[in-house]
């Protein structure tokens, strides 16, 4: 049995407090600034490998080199460490934790709850007419050359925000060789695409709709089309008042992207545990929650997203990464973390596609990124803590679009 002085008991109590309050604080304050990068999401100290804010190579670098095993295992010695060794009151005050309590305040530093709203970038306000314009042209199929591909093809809202195969098809039922990630939360992400390519929604959007491989549609052909279809034009103008033309193609993409950013899905058990809710997560789950980070998957997968948002190496499979864009070998195998909200809805998993369920992916994840063999155990319990990560989905009515 350990003993406390009422003293302490009270100076952990008042640490708490100001930790919760600095989280809400947060959370309220986040959705009326500008894009805020994930990293400053993160509430609290990160390991060093993440916390570097050198360049992503770099980064990579480090937690390849690294023993990645070291931080958290430190970080568990001192918070159950012996009180004896707590010579004085200030030292006790660092680094001695009730141990019931330790689990869940150390979880709290690495992950944080997923706020309402995502960052609005000030040149792209939301308003309710724009939302609503995005989501029709999310759904909208002639917004590709085929007219039979939309967003909404690849990224299903009922199907997670994916489409539940390993690499998509799009123009010709050709595959760009990549697995769709969620739209789920991606507003969340500064950096685009498993190689980051693109900074922001919007300038992601306009990827798919001129891809050969997705919707092949040249921006030009796209705004004569919507503009053939003469019932846009009243919701192009609700949605962009002030302008003579609104039917432009940075119009269309900034409308989707405003969609995008109501596909939120707050309120998850980990959430929920966070809050303060200890029943939310089941026993296995707060397990794997520990496991999670005693073997250091937090390295990678922190913050309100479970992701840095930063590139790391994956060796995996024939894909160089960012490579393929930048043609430095510096990038090979450098892809963005991927966020783990709503994980059991989006497999499968990996840029590839190639790994089918959840147990493999932490296998190859433990493997890979962080050489190690996990035990059946530790697996079942990750397991269950990633698949108690489906927030809340949002509701969204099919729109009617259109007809001419
Ligand atoms: C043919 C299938 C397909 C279509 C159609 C498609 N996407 Fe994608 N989407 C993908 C694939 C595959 C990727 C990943 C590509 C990559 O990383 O190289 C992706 C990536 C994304 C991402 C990045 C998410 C992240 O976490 O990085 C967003 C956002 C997105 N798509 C939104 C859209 C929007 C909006 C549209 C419609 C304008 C659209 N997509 C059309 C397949 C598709
Ligand atoms: C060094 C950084 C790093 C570490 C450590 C790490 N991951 Fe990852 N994780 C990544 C990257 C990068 C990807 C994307 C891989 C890709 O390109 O397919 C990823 C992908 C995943 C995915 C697939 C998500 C999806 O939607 O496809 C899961 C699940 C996952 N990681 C779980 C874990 C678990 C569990 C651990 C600990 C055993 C872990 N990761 C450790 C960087 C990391």
């Amino acid at each position: 049995m350990r003993r406390f002085s009422t003293q302490k008991i009270v100076l952990f109590a008042l640490l708490g407090t100001i930790l919760v309050i600095i989280l809400l604080m947060g959370l309220q304050d986040r959705p009326q600034r500008e894009i805020t990068p994930i990293t400053e999401l993160i509430v609290t100290e990160q390991p060093p490998a993440v916390e570097e804010d050198a360049p992503a190579e770099e980064a990579a670098a480090v937690v390849e080199t690294t023993d990645a095993e070291a931080v958290p295992a430190e970080a568990l010695e001192e918070e159950v460490a012996p009180e004896e060794e707590a010579a004085t009151e200030e030292a006790t005050a660092q680094t001695a934790e009730p141990v019931a309590e330790a689990a869940q305040s150390r979880t709290a530093l690495f992950f944080a709850v997923l706020p309402a709203t995502p960052p609005i970038p000030t040149d792209n306000p939301q308003t309710p007419e724009k939302v609503e314009l995005g989501k029709m042209l999310f759904f909208e199929p002639r917004l590709s050359q085929s007219s039979v591909i939309a967003c909404s093809t690849c990224h299903n809202l009922g199907l997670g925000g994916t489409d539940r195969i390993p690499t998509s098809l799009g123009h010709d039922f050709q595959t760009g060789g990549r697995n769709a990630p969620t739209v789920l939360n991606a507003a969340f992400f500064n950096q685009q695409f498993w190689d980051g390519r693109a900074e922001s929604l919007e300038e992601q959007a306009q990827g798919p709709i001129q891809a050969g491989v997705e919707m092949a549609m040249p921006p030009d052909l796209a705004v004569e089309r919507l503009k053939s279809i003469k019932g846009y034009l009243p919701y192009f103008e609700a949605a962009f008042p002030d302008e003579e033309d609104p039917i432009t193609f940075d119009n269309i993409v900034k409308a989707i992207a405003a969609f995008e950013r109501t596909l939120i899905t707050p309120n998850d058990p980990l959430d929920r545990y966070l809050l303060g809710d200890e029943d939310a997560l089941s026993p296995l789950a707060k397990k794997g929650m520990e496991t999670f980070e005693a073997v250091n998957c937090v390295a990678c997968h922190n913050g309100p997203m479970l992701s840095s948002g930063f590139l790391m190496r994956f060796r995996h499979g024939e894909d160089s990464g960012r490579m393929t864009i930048t043609g430095d070998p510096a990038d090979e195998f450098l892809f963005r973390v991927p966020t783990l909200r709503n994980l059991p809805l989006t497999a499968p998993y990996f840029h590839d596609g190639s790994a089918g369920t959840i147990e493999e992916a932490i296998n190859i994840m433990a493997n890979v990124q962080l050489n190690k063999e996990l035990t059946d155990e530790e697996v079942q319990a990750i397991s269950a803590f990633l698949n108690s990560l489906i927030g809340q989905q949002p509701e969204v009515t099919i729109p009617i679009l259109p007809a001419n």
